[in-house]
Parts: structure tokens; C-alpha cells; sequence
């Protein structure tokens, strides 16, 4: 069924476990991760960026957004699996309105480069126009950076606990995403992965609400390898290990979000496949190999996160 995010991340935050929020631009994506949800008896959280929406819909927010509900619901209606469709990272207002009205579970704001109460005062009034709609909302505090580039001035860059409190209370977001050392992409890391473990604690204790993992993907190693083999340069990439993201749900993270792992996958495949098959022409075929590696990566990904049997 189609759920609130809400639901999905309450019940993870109660049994200690975290659910993988995957980004999507397309159809093929959003095929491989219901395929890998399946498979793990998983409930499954699908997000677009702003990008996407405006991507899906030619430059239109509202046609994107529409487009993505549908085919969401389309597989959410007829399967047994939970899943829920959320804005990610939701900066302008149109585009967050859009996602509301097409029919979204959730959306972000993203006002975390503002300062504090312009963050609280932007991020009450998304709450009041998206809960009257019935829509859950995430927020986020500190900037997301690497613990490594951001010695000096960390303090005033990663999540600071006792403002995370006032914040959660003043606004009463659904849900909240607090920097603790990640960054997008896949190069996070100039030397050892680090994340401030004692500050994620203290935000969990503070709040014990849900608790969001930006910039989570671990850049898999097999296929940095495949990609790599067949014409792809990522030297230098790294991601969070995944020891690392089983000790962040162990102390309270419950939605893990999930983007540059899932292109790697794909581009891993859609290389191979390409190289392999010279004569090929049929997106159909070329497009099965690069679903199947990302498949791969969200099974493994719902299996290390704990979220397998929890449909
Ligand atoms: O948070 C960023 C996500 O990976 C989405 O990125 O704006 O390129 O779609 P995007
Ligand atoms: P990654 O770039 O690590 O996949 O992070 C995705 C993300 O945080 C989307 O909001
Ligand atoms: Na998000
Ligand atoms: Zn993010």
C-alpha cells in the first residue's frame, strides 16, 4: 500500500531499525528498488529531488511530481510492501507545494543554510500548510561537510544538540535530519571515514524522534570495479563503510537516504552491458543489466539496515 512516510519511520524508530529512502529521476530505478523491496519483504521510501521533479516534467515541478505519485501508487496499490513517496531536500516553495498537491507522503524543507530561527520560521509554515494536508515533513540542522575539511569550524557546521531539541519543539517536524559528518556524492572522505557518533547520540536522547542519514551511500567497491572496468574513472571516491551505518541506526538513525550508490550500480551495468553487446540497440536490454546491479544494492542495502521482514 501507499503510506505516510510517517508510519514507516515510527515504526522503524520503535524497533530500532532504519529504512533506506532511495533517490529516483525515472521508471527504471523506481522498478529495480520495488523489484529489491520485494524480494526483502522491505517497506521502501522513494524520493525525488527538486531536480528530478522539474526533470520528470520538462521543466514543469507540478507535471513531474504528478508523474511520479502515479507511478508510485501504480506499484504501491497492488503490492503488500509499505512505501511511501518523499521530497527530498525541498528548497523553493513551488516546488514543495507541488509535491503536496500531486499527492506526496512527505516532504523535506531544507532551510539549514539559513539561520536558526529563519530555519524555524520557514520550516513551521511547511509544517502547517503540509499536516492540514496530511503529509509528514522533515527538516534539517547543521550543514552537511566532512568532518576532515571542516576542523576549524565544525561546531558551527555539524548539528548542534540542544538547538535540535528547541527545534523539534518549536516546529514539530515529523522527522529530522541532523549533520553529523556526511556529505553527497561519492567523494566524502579525503582520508578515514569518520561521523561524530557522541553527537548523533546526544540528538537521539534530546528528541527520540526519527532520525535522518543524508549523504549515506558507501560507494560499493564491486562497482566502482565494474564501472571502472568497462571505461569509468572514479578514483578517489569514497563512501560511509558500512560498519560505520550499522553504528549510526544502532544509535537511532531510521531513514537512510541512498542516491550516488544506486547511479553507480547503474552506470556499472549499463557500461557492461554496452561493452558486451556491441549490436545492441534495444533500451529494454541495455537497460536489464544496469537494473539488476541496482537491485543488488538495494537488497543489500534493506538487508544491512534491518528493514528486511519489516513489510
Ligand atoms: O541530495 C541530493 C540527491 O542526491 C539528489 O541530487 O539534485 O542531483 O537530483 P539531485
Ligand atoms: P548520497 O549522495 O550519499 O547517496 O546521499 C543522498 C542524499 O542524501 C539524498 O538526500
Ligand atoms: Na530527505
Ligand atoms: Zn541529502
Amino acid at each position: 500500500p501507499y503510506v505516510n512516510t510517517k508510519d514507516i519511520l515510527e515504526k522503524a524508530n520503535k524497533e530500532y531499525y532504519a529504512v533506506a529512502a532511495f533517490n529516483i529521476n525515472n521508471l527504471e530505478f523506481l522498478q529495480a528498488i520495488v523489484e529489491g523491496g520485494i524480494e526483502k519483504k522491505s517497506p521502501l521510501i522513494i524520493e525525488t529531488s527538486e531536480g528530478a521533479m522539474k526533470y520528470a516534467g520538462m521543466g514543469d515541478p507540478l507535471r513531474g511530481a504528478s508523474l511520479f505519485v502515479k507511478m508510485v501508487r501504480e506499484f504501491a496499490d497492488s503490492l503488500d510492501i509499505p512505501i511511501a513517496l518523499h521530497l527530498d531536500h525541498g528548497k523553493n516553495f513551488k516546488y514543495i507545494i507541488s509535491a503536496i498537491k500531486a499527492g506526496y507522503s512527505s516532504v523535506m524543507i531544507d532551510a539549514s543554510d539559513k539561520p536558526l530561527e529563519e530555519n524555524i520560521k520557514t520550516t513551521k509554515d511547511i509544517v502547517r500548510i503540509a499536516h492540514a494536508a496530511g503529509v509528514s515533513v522533515e527538516a534539517e540542522l547543521g550543514k552537511l561537510a566532512g568532518i576532515e575539511d571542516n576542523v576549524a569550524s565544525s561546531e558551527s557546521v555539524l548539528v548542534n544538540p540542544d538547538e535540535a531539541k528547541y527545534f523539534v519543539e518549536e516546529t514539530q517536524v515529523d522527522f529530522l535530519a541532523p549533520a553529523i559528518g556526511t556529505s553527497h556524492g561519492a567523494f566524502k572522505f579525503k582520508g578515514e571515514a569518520k561521523l561524530d557518533f557522541d553527537r548523533l547520540k546526544k540528538v537521539k536522547e534530546l528528541t527520540k524522534m526519527p532520525l535522518v542519514l543524508h549523504g549515506a551511500s558507501s560507494v560499493v567497491q564491486e562497482m566502482v570495479e565494474i564501472a571502472e572496468n568497462y571505461g569509468a574513472d572514479f578514483g578517489g571516491s569514497k563512501g560511509v563503510p558500512s560498519d560505520i551505518l550499522k553504528e549510526t541506526v544502532r544509535l537511532g538513525i531510521n531513514k537512510v537516504n541512498t542516491d550516488t550508490d544506486l547511479r553507480m550500480a547503474f552506470v556499472a551495468g549499463l557500461r557492461e552491458f554496452l561493452h558486451n553487446n556491441p549490436k545492441e540497440f534495444d533500451p529494454r536490454k541495455y537497460m536489464d543489466t544496469a537494473k539488476a546491479y541496482v537491485k543488488k544494492v538495494v537488497s543489500d542495502r534493506l538487508e544491512l539496515l534491518g528493514s528486511a521482514n519489516k513489510a
